[in-house]
């Protein structure tokens, strides 16, 4: 088990060019590459723990991928294989409903595991709309629990109006609508993060939205290679944002950074407490990609509780910002916290008390009270983002983080940039 130790921080004025490429993107470049018969070309897929093991699985199922100069080369299977192994998708809750989505409307047997936090994540999300049309999933409490057993066969078009806006349950069912022999509808109390259709269509898929719903149109024949760079993940991004907010005197320049709105609004609410962020936008292909820079200025509280699904992934670095920020700030309609790589509502809570932070834990949310940080042992809880927010948190005061194994899963160089902003070891 890996201990990290973090010392405090002195200002600095730092430009990080190597922010690990965008998780979300990488593992759909991985899953939609076998929606063609040609082979996809993807630069910067991300090399991190979750998203090899998608690249793995989608080798099982019988694709070739070669390494030429930096350059990910996706040659798809002819016919899906049926794989002898089950398909480990490791903590990825992504890679698991994705391919859920993706398998059930493939012919043959499918065994969906992961690691013991992925085991206690729910799937009944999915494989009740899946089920009801038509799909064969079992697995652990009625096919809630991995691991997941699906029988590929043939499906039904549907009309889904998802409870909750889960861009994992939007993209796997979009995933089995394609295949099917008429229009889907897909639509989400708010819109989540919308990389999958944008890649789709981008692929030549026909994904329509028309007032508010998804329109899925069956594909005829199969869809173009993705030709495609990842870009830079903002929610790794943004904990070097949080860094440049909370210590005094701090600039820090992001390159080339996904700036997709639905990714945005942890930047957003930095900057409505006060910290100055500038977004400089470079190119914008599948996706807008730039700069983002941001200066330190004293924060002021903030109230959250609207488009939760844009930042859902980055509100554990962002309640660092909040226990640092002049007044009480809140997180409300954030319950989909409880289901992350962790819960992620008490992860939190329990790290911001131990360092002397006045905070109060609600079902949906919590109440932070700006204050200061005491040097304490903080535990990862096994989750990536505790991991790096508390490691973040540590630069104001020095700290320690243990179980720190988990940052391989999405952000593998996390400590290498975290030392030109302070002293950050591994210690034995
Ligand atoms: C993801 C969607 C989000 C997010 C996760 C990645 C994706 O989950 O929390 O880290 O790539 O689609 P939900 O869609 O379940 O909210």
């Amino acid at each position: 088990m890996s201990i990290l130790k973090v010392e405090k921080a002195k200002a600095f004025d730092e430009v990080i060019s190597d922010i690990a490429a965008d998780k979300s993107i990488s593992h759909r470049c991985a899953v939609f590459s076998l929606l063609s018969d040609k082979t996809s070309l993807v630069r910067n897929y991300l090399q991190a723990e979750d998203t090899l093991c998608t690249l793995n699985i989608i080798k099982s199922l019988g694709a070739k991928t070669e390494n030429e100069n930096g350059i990910l080369h996706i040659t798809p299977p002819a016919k899906i294989i049926e794989p002898p192994l089950v398909l480990d998708c490791g903590n990825s809750g992504t890679a698991m409903r994705l391919l859920m989505g993706f398998l059930s409307g493939i012919e043959g047997f499918f065994v969906l595991h992961g690691d013991k936090y992925l085991a206690s994540r729910p799937m009944k999300r999915l494989a009740e709309p899946l089920k009801k049309i038509g799909a064969n999933i079992d697995g652990r409490q009625n096919g809630n629990l991995s691991p997941i057993c699906i029988r590929g066969t043939k499906l039904k078009p549907f009309d889904y109006e998802s409870p909750i806006a889960s861009a994992q349950v939007k993209s796997a069912l979009i995933l089995s609508a394609l295949r099917l022999n008429a229009p889907s509808f897909f639509s989400e109390p708010e819109l989540s993060r919308d990389h999958t259709e944008r890649m789709l269509r981008g692929m030549g898929a026909n994904i329509e939205c028309k007032n508010g719903k998804i329109i899925i149109h069956p594909i005829k024949k199969p869809l173009y290679p993705l030709d495609i760079t990842v870009p830079a993940d903002p929610s790794g991004a943004f904990f070097f944002a949080v860094a440049a907010a909370i210590v005094p005197n701090s600039k820090i320049t992001l390159k080339n950074v996904l700036l997709n709105k639905t990714r945005m609004e942890a930047f957003k609410i930095l900057q409505q407490m006060g910290t100055q962020i500038e977004f400089v936008q470079k190119e914008d292909k599948y996706e807008s990609i730039g700069d983002i820079i941001v200066k330190y200025a004293p924060l002021k509280a903030i109230k959250v509780s609207e488009n939760i699904s844009w930042l859902i992934d980055e509100l554990p670095a962002l309640s660092i910002a909040f226990a640092c920020a002049y007044g009480i700030s809140s997180v409300r309609n954030a319950k989909e916290l409880r289901v992350k790589e962790s819960d992620r509502i008490s992860t939190v809570v329990k790290n911001l008390k131990l360092c002397g932070i006045n905070v109060r834990e609600y079902e949906d949310g919590y109440d932070i009270e700006g204050g200061i940080f005491k040097k304490v042992v903080f535990n990862s809880f096994g989750d990536h983002r505790i991991a790096m927010s508390f490691a973040i948190a540590s630069l104001l005061c020095g700290g320690v983080i243990e179980d720190t194994d988990c940052i391989n899963t999405s952000f593998p160089n996390f400590i290498d940039i975290l030392k030109k902003i302070s002293t950050a070891e591994n210690l034995p």
